[in-house]
């Protein structure tokens, strides 16, 4: 079964084709960073636009990456939300247009499950219960994905993402945008503990975290530095930064995954490519005996498979979205349906 999925939720455009929500066949990802980069972040209008001009390219380069044609599309998948308003639009008019023109059904995608679902592309068929750690420019969340699909968020980021603190701090430091990549590269000639950023929530017992305040200490720090002429080493400031964020996630992730008693860890969204996470949180996880998935870092970031993935997950449990079906920037998660654990190679 060979679904589209269309991504346009944000700054890449990316449209894949997956076969039976498991195999990727082509994965195409338009992206818009040098169009952002000038701004130090995405601006909305411009995503918008740039989508118009960059998906029907893409559609195309997806099939013809995958040697196949229309003819041999069976749905198409398209994130609703949560996402830009003007960027979703783009992608769902498109979904709909191929849907209708086609008569293939059509499948509205939370863009946090297709995250989770990118676990499936490269590991098999996602066995539930897991605790997913859902780590992105716009979100920073533990989803607790139990035996019966039910999705619960055990915990969040009470203030920035952690994608938004990547990028901030890299901004503060001269870093073009994006900055997550930019810090995970500078920090790995760096000292981690060069300098002790505060571990914030680190006490608490609950699995919310906050970022604001790691944040702002880095800027203070840099700036008590030029102010007394103290050196300061930017390997070390973006190790020491990554460090303090690392080692919260890790540690909380953790603590839910044992008070939840799951066997399973997913980690995903863009800052799961991170490579000093994607190390911690294995040790950590080999140490509790835990699996840990995590896609590989392509399929990390914003892409069409991870929602072809979800969608096709749907349809398999007999699912189809409405062509009146709006766009929805504060989309909730609903439960995953029970053939994730039916699903076979
Ligand atoms: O999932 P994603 O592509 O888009 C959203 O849904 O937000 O995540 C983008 C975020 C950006 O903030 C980017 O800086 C961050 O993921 N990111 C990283 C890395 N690669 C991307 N953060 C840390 N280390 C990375 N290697
Ligand atoms: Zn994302």
């Amino acid at each position: 079964m060979l679904v589209m999925g269309i991504e346009t939720s944000c700054d890449e455009t990316a449209v894949a084709l997956v076969e039976d929500g498991l195999v990727v066949r082509s994965n195409a990802v338009g992206s818009q960073i040098d169009l952002h980069r000038p701004y130090g972040g995405v601006v909305p209008e411009v995503a918008s636009r740039a989508h118009l001009e960059l998906l029907l390219p893409a559609v195309d380069r997806a099939l013809v990456e995958s040697g196949c044609s229309y003819d041999d599309v069976e749905a198409v998948a398209v994130t609703v939300g949560p996402g830009l308003v003007g960027a979703l639009l783009v992608g769902v008019a498109a979904a709909k247009g191929i849907a209708v023109a086609r008569g293939i059904p059509f499948l509205g995608v939370h863009h946090l499950e297709g995250h989770v679902m990118a676990a499936q592309l490269e590991h098999g068929p996602l066995e539930l219960p897991v605790l997913a750690l859902l780590i992105s420019g716009g979100h920073t969340s533990l989803v607790h994905y139990a035996a019966d699909g039910t999705a619960t968020t055990v915990g969040q980021t009470i203030d920035d993402a952690a994608g938004e603190a990547f990028d901030k701090v890299a901004r503060y430091l001269g870093l073009p945008y994006p900055g997550g990549p930019e810090i995970d590269r500078l920090a790995a000639t760096g000292d981690p503990s060069a300098i002790a950023f505060p571990r914030a929530m680190w006490s608490t017992d609950d699995y919310d975290t906050s970022l604001a305040g790691l944040k702002t200490a880095v800027v203070r720090e840099l700036r008590r530095r030029e102010a007394t002429g103290e050196p300061i080493d930017l390997p070390d400031v973006a190790a020491s930064f990554q460090e303090a964020l690392v080692e919260v996630q890790v540690y909380k992730t953790q603590l839910a995954a044992r008070a939840l008693d799951v066997p399973t860890v997913v980690m995903a969204g863009g800052v799961a490519a991170n490579g000093r996470l994607r190390a911690a949180m294995q040790a950590a996880c080999d140490d509790a005996g835990r699996r840990l998935i995590v896609p590989s870092k392509p399929l990390c970031t914003d892409n069409g498979a991870m929602i072809a993935a979800a969608g096709a997950n749907r349809l398999l449990a007999g699912e189809r979205s409405p062509l009146d079906i709006a766009v929805d920037p504060n989309l909730a998660l609903r439960p995953l349906p029970q053939t994730v654990r039916r699903t076979t190679l």
